[in-house]
């Protein structure tokens, strides 16, 4: 008997660990019936499943067992008869001959096929999740979750990171998505916020001399929902005292590589790091896929006294596609669809022949600019070269993206390249009030070289916030906080947030920092993310046990749904008409 978890009052073993070394044994298991097979008149084969695996039983065929019902079966562990032996199996030498079958609980037939091979239709599985968790892979996707729980909570515990739990019925937090509310009862017309993320909090426990503190948090934001969003989800959250970026990267690497190596049975190597600006310019994105090359190349200064009007623009940027010259016209054409729908005039395609440049644009090229196309990222015969001319930014995401249409492997396919990325601008850009947007929240830490733009030139201005990115998911984000009012009070009158409205939303942080605030820093991880990538998951549902449709709802337990009249009474409530 070789787990000492595995025995309870009602069973010796689990079923997936029936083996040789206990042939000879009389022994009780407990489970689902997973099949059942007739062999005769009086003879049945059962597999029996639980959470670690299936073993076969030989049993009475006059037995009323179907499948799902629950038993308990006790029976002496034989090896198979000859030629029986099922290798794909762990317990495929032995089965349970001799049985006693106990039916615990009968089962209606399930809506579906519990097994991997089956394909099984999204909506039901959410709707029956009780059923589909007992499939194997779900059983490990959320198995996989806790261990990496596990190991993320050991690894800061380890490092002296203290977990507070903080609250749930809250005050608004500043990471700018739409916000969940509840009516109060008490204060009726009054309402709590559900946080986006302990970000208040955490700082505040900061100022409370804590000075290394985690929690695995639930949070919750009212956002369209995608593969990699739910309402509910959540971080390994973590703020630190008397530290720099630096110190925070290296925190949160060790809990990762540990949950890494824990998920995936090999130690990443150290993260290396990457600006913002750098990440723009080679891949076009905030968050690159280094899972494969394609960089970006600057073919600009080859087409300043262009007479080709496609060329024409402050920024020509290009992409070389190994092997592309084979794509079809109607794939490029697709792809020339895809970059206008992102904001691209056009694409130009050349594809590298043994007769010079194949496209539509080909004859109108100097013969520098031909050689520019040619030469991109030393592109060899058979290579296709993408070439989109534009605003910079607009170039350079437009390519981004194409290199990912035409190059990321699949989510389940690694290795696994983490990538910090650094140096944010503190503004992303400007709303239609004309007010600045911050890039990350408004207590992000100004590149402290960059202070004096903040009111004449904002849009240049670094901020020490940072991101983690995996095969270009961004899997978490933080900074440097701002504990100095001045530099807190500039930033506040750039976002437009007037005095009033700063005390109104964050008064409470604001009034605590004028008690002693230390320099702090943090981060958060996106722990339904991070399992995702680990389990090879391309949507976060499949690390989630009880998950949200993508229009948000529970497909299980019917939510959202209506309260009673005396709760609608109670909160005193009143709904405008539906429009
Ligand atoms: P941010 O808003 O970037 O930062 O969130 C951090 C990480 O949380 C995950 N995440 C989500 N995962 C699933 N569904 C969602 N709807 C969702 N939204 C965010 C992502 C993201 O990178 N308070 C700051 C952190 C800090 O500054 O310390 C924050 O929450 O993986």
């Amino acid at each position: 008997m070789t787990d000492k978890y595995q025995a309870t009052s009602m069973r010796d073993l689990l079923c997936g660990s029936v083996d040789r070394t206990v042939i000879g044994q009389r022994i009780s298991v407990c489970g689902w019936v997973a099949k059942r097979r007739e062999h005769g008149e009086h003879l049945a084969f059962l597999d029996l499943r639980d959470r670690s695996g299936i073993v076969q039983a030989v049993v009475d065929g006059s037995v009323d067992v179907r499948s799902e019902y629950v038993v308990r079966i006790t029976g002496t562990v034989s090896q198979r008869p000859e030629g029986t032996l099922n290798d794909r199996l762990a317990t495929g030498e032995v089965e349970l001959t001799d049985c006693v079958v106990e039916i615990l609980s009968a089962a209606e037939p399930p809506p579906f096929q519990i097994d991997e091979r089956s394909d099984v239709d999204e909506q039901v599985r959410l709707k029956y999740r009780y059923i589909d968790v007992r499939r194997e892979k779900m059983q490990r996707n959320l198995r996989l979750r806790a261990t990496v729980n596990a190991t993320l909570r050991h690894a800061m515990e380890r490092q002296g990171f203290c977990e507070v739990e903080t609250p749930l019925l809250w005050a608004p937090t500043p990471e700018g998505a739409r916000e969940f509310v509840v009516p109060s009862r008490l204060h009726p017309g009054e309402f709590y916020v559900l946080p986006q993320s302990p970000q208040i909090a955490k700082q505040l426990l900061m100022v409370g001399g804590f000075d290394r503190y985690f929690q695995i948090a639930r949070c919750l934001r009212d956002e369209d929902l995608r593969a990699d969003r739910q309402f509910e989800f959540t971080q390994l959250d973590v703020e630190a005292s008397f530290v720099t970026q630096e110190d925070i990267f290296s925190f949160v690497s060790a809990a990762v590589l540990d949950a890494a190596e824990v998920a995936t049975g090999e130690r990443p190597g150290e993260i290396s790091t990457m600006t913002w600006a750098e990440a723009l310019d080679r891949f076009g994105t905030d968050k690159p896929d280094l899972r494969f090359a394609m960089d970006l190349h600057d073919l600009s200064g080859a087409f300043v006294t262009t007479q080709v009007k496609a060329f024409s623009a402050p920024t020509v940027k290009a992409l070389r596609v190994p092997g592309g010259a084979e794509f079809t016209r109607s794939r490029l054409d697709t792809l020339t669809e895809h970059a206008k729908g992102l904001g691209a005039k056009g694409l130009a395609w050349f594809r590298i022949t043994s007769d010079g440049l194949d496209s539509p644009l080909a004859r109108f090229l100097s013969s520098d600019e031909s050689a520019a196309i040619a030469g991109v990222d030393d592109a060899q015969l058979g290579d296709l070269i993408l070439v989109v001319a534009d605003e910079y930014v607009t170039a350079c995401k437009v390519l981004g993206a194409l290199r990912l249409v035409i190059g990321a492997p699949p989510v389940s396919q690694g290795p696994h390249h983490y990538v910090w990325i650094t140096e944010f601008p503190l503004f992303e850009g400007v709303d239609e009030d004309g007010h600045l947007v911050s890039a990350h929240h408004p207590f992000t830490m100004p590149h402290l070289d960059d202070l004096e733009w903040i009111e004449s030139d904002p849009l240049k201005v670094r901020s020490q916030s940072y991101d983690l990115v995996l095969n270009g998911w961004e899997l978490g984000s933080g900074s440097v906080r701002i504990h100095r009012a001045d530099i807190q009070s500039r930033i506040f009158s750039a976002l437009g947030i007037s005095d009033e409205e700063a005390q109104n939303r964050f008064g409470f942080l604001l009034g605590a920092f004028k008690y002693g605030a230390p320099p702090h820093a943090g981060f958060a991880v996106g722990i339904d993310r991070l399992v995702a990538i680990f389990a090879g998951e391309d949507n976060i549902r499949e690390v989630i046990a009880f998950p949200k449709t993508q229009s948000g709802t529970d497909l299980m337990s019917g939510a959202p749904k209506n309260i009673t009249e005396r709760q609608i009474r109670d909160l005193r409530l009143k709904f405008a008409p539906k429009v």
